[in-house]
């Protein structure tokens, strides 16, 4: 048949994002403009700077996506947007531009949930397989979602408190690290020996829910006693056990969803899946349950644009189309 060209937008958080993407499959091009450098000044994302970056460079990547996609305008076949969850003001922009771009072009316009594109990074390196569970893992979500079939999600756990990679962040600010921290504390988990012991947090038996602010807090104080009695902090032994708690409840949970929905992949996703402990743990786990994982490339794991094209691709076969009427939904639920 004849080919599928969307041209896809993201601008849920500190990333803004184009890219078109063949076939939900082949991505001719991912721009992607980071706001990091401008939100370390204030240790993390402010979302009024944020939404003012994403005007700024929106428009300009836009015509540069299309630009180097080969593909001309009229040949796009729908354009792609995250409606949510994210900042509103953020969400916003991409979706303004988005619609600007759709209308003029007179294109169906495909509003997309943003951990549908996380999870859907995953098809730009092969075909899942389902049933099939994915650990959602960034600085805004934690999340298990069980997938019975092609564009079905269940959240089946999630946070009720902090996120993974915002945990990592706060951790790794006690610590005397740089936003963002998460890559630090790995590293210092990594080449630390020995471990400070640190609970783990499991919440109520066959809950797949996660609690990350106890562990947390727990880190913030040893790093306050040891200050406060003039000690030297333990920054590798903390990271280290920090990361092993961490590491062992988020693979625990999904390892036993894995047996109870009888998943024949995993699919890891989000900026955390960056993390050499999550990766070396998962890696084996799965071997031992005769289950493949699959993890994207860190350029797809991180907030992009490609991965909205490949989840809006999957929506677009299935007739799923939105109208000009979106609007930003920080909220909304997949
Ligand atoms: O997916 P992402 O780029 O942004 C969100 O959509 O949130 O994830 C960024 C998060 C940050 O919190 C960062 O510290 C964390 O992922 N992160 C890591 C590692 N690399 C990035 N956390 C732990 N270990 C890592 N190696
Ligand atoms: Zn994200």
């Amino acid at each position: 048949g004849k080919s599928v060209y969307i041209l896809a937008v993201e601008t849920s958080c500190d990333e803004t994002s184009v890219a078109v993407v063949k076939d939900g499959r082949e991505v001719l091009v991912n721009l992607v403009a980071s706001q990091i450098e401008t939100h370390k000044a204030f240790g993390g994302v402010v979302p009024e700077v944020a939404s003012r970056q994403h005007v700024e460079c929106i428009t300009l990547l836009m015509e540069q996506a299309i630009a180097e996609s080969g593909i001309a305008p009229e040949q796009l076949t729908a354009i792609a947007v995250t409606e949510g969850p994210g900042l509103v003001g953020a969400l916003l922009v991409g979706i303004m531009a988005a619609k600007a771009l759709a209308f003029s072009l007179d294109k169906p316009l495909i509003g997309t949930h943003h951990i549908a594109g996380h999870i859907y990074a995953n098809q730009l390196i092969g075909e899942i397989q389902y049933p099939a569970i994915a650990l959602v893992v960034s600085g805004g979500h934690t999340e298990i979602v069980r997938m019975e079939s092609e564009g079905r999600f269940e959240v089946v756990g999630q946070t009720r408190d902090d996120a993974v990679g915002e945990a990592y962040d706060k951790v790794a600010r006690s610590l005397g690290f740089p936003y963002p921290g998460g890559p630090h504390v790995d590293k210092a988990a990594q080449a630390a020996n020995s471990a400070v012991p640190l609970p783990r947090v499991w919440l109520e038996e066959g809950s797949y829910d996660f609690s990350l602010s106890g562990l947390k807090s727990a880190v913030l104080n040893l790093v306050n006693q040891s200050r406060m009695k003039g000690e030297e902090i333990d920054a590798g032994g903390i990271a280290r056990g920090f990361q092993e708690s961490v590491v062992e409840v988020l693979v625990g949970k999904a390892v036993r969803a894995m047996r109870q929905f009888g998943a024949k992949q995993l699919l890891l996703c989000g900026g955390v899946a960056a993390n050499g402990g999550l990766r070396s743990e998962l890696t084996a786990r799965c071997e031992a349950e005769g289950i493949t994982l699959s993890i994207p490339p860190m350029k797809y794991c991180t907030d992009n644009a490609a991965m909205i094209g490949a989840a809006a691709y999957i929506k677009w076969m299935h007739g799923e189309v939105s109208d000009l009427y979106i609007k930003g939904e920080p909220g909304m639920s997949l």
